[in-house]
């Protein structure tokens, strides 16, 4: 689907891989509301982006507020095409530790964010964009959820993270064969390492083992890469209900 002058919803827009999304969404000439729970960064970059963009304080696990984001979405631009969800956090527990077994509110808050969240999203804008009219292909909108590699090769730690990104995989198909009569696409990207805040805030010797850790290229990923992927996805029609490892051929190791 074209992007240009159509209208992307980018949750977790503020930062990362989100932030590089809003960027390209911009430069290929589409509207881009940032749905975000950071005020401060989300409200600079949309001020930098200028009329194309704005800028909707929105927790993706609440419904109201989801509701009343997608509302303002079309009210400013007319309607939503795209919806790329890249709101979401990490989380290390293991199943028992020292101190006793994995906390449930941890292991709920998590699945909660990355799981519940990106299909409240997803399913509130797939539901906007069905009344969209069709383009010279048939199609209504496109959207794009984020997993993690973890979803396959999740690390000792990872048990609540893992079951939350391998369940928006799990998702994937069944969602694109549910809009497919509306003409909606659903894909998933699955991503390795990227170089955002989240891991930049890891020590220098860290991040030099995890460069090392990918065999080629022998870097992590940058989030421009990552951004390539979803202008493709939405761009290429015939790739639906599929999941894309973007990884560098990193298979993660045990820890
Ligand atoms: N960076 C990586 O190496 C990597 C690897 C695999 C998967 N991922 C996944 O990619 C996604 C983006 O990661 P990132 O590295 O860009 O992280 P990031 O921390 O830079 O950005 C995440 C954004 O989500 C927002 N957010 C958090 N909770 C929210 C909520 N309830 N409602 C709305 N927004 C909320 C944060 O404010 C932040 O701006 C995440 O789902 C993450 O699990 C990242």
């Amino acid at each position: 689907m074209d992007i240009r002058n159509r209208t992307a919803l980018v949750t977790g827009g503020a930062s990362g891989l989100g932030a590089a999304t809003v960027r390209r969404i911009a430069a290929c000439g589409g509207h881009i509301c940032i749905m975000d729970v950071q005020e401060e960064n989300g409200g600079k970059l949309a001020v930098e982006l200028g009329s194309t963009a704005c800028f909707i304080k929105c927790d993706v696990t609440d419904e109201n507020d989801v509701n009343q984001a997608v509302a303002k979405a079309k009210e400013l631009f007319g309607a939503i095409h795209f919806c790329v969800n890249c709101a979401g956090t990490g989380w290390a527990e293991r199943t028992v530790s020292k101190t006793g077994s994995h906390q449930l509110a941890s292991f709920e808050m998590i699945v909660r964010l990355n799981l519940l969240g990106t299909f409240n999203v997803a399913s509130k804008s797939a539901f906007a964009m069905s009344t969209n009219e069709p383009d010279e292909n048939g199609e209504r909108g496109v959207i794009v959820n984020v997993a993690s590699t973890a979803a396959f090769d999740g690390q000792i730690g990872q048990a609540a993270y893992a079951a939350s990104k391998g369940a928006v995989v799990g998702m994937t198909l069944p969602m694109a064969r549910d809009l497919s009569g509306l003409g909606i696409r659903v894909n998933t990207i699955a991503p390795g390492l990227f170089k955002t805040p989240l891991l930049m805030s890891l020590p220098p010797e860290n991040i030099k083992s995890l460069n090392e850790s990918v065999p080629f290229p022998k870097r992590v990923g940058i989030p421009d890469e990552f951004s390539d992927l979803v202008e493709h996805l939405i761009t290429n029609s015939y790739i639906n209900g599929e999941t894309i490892r973007l990884d560098g051929a990193l298979r993660m190791a045990p820890k």
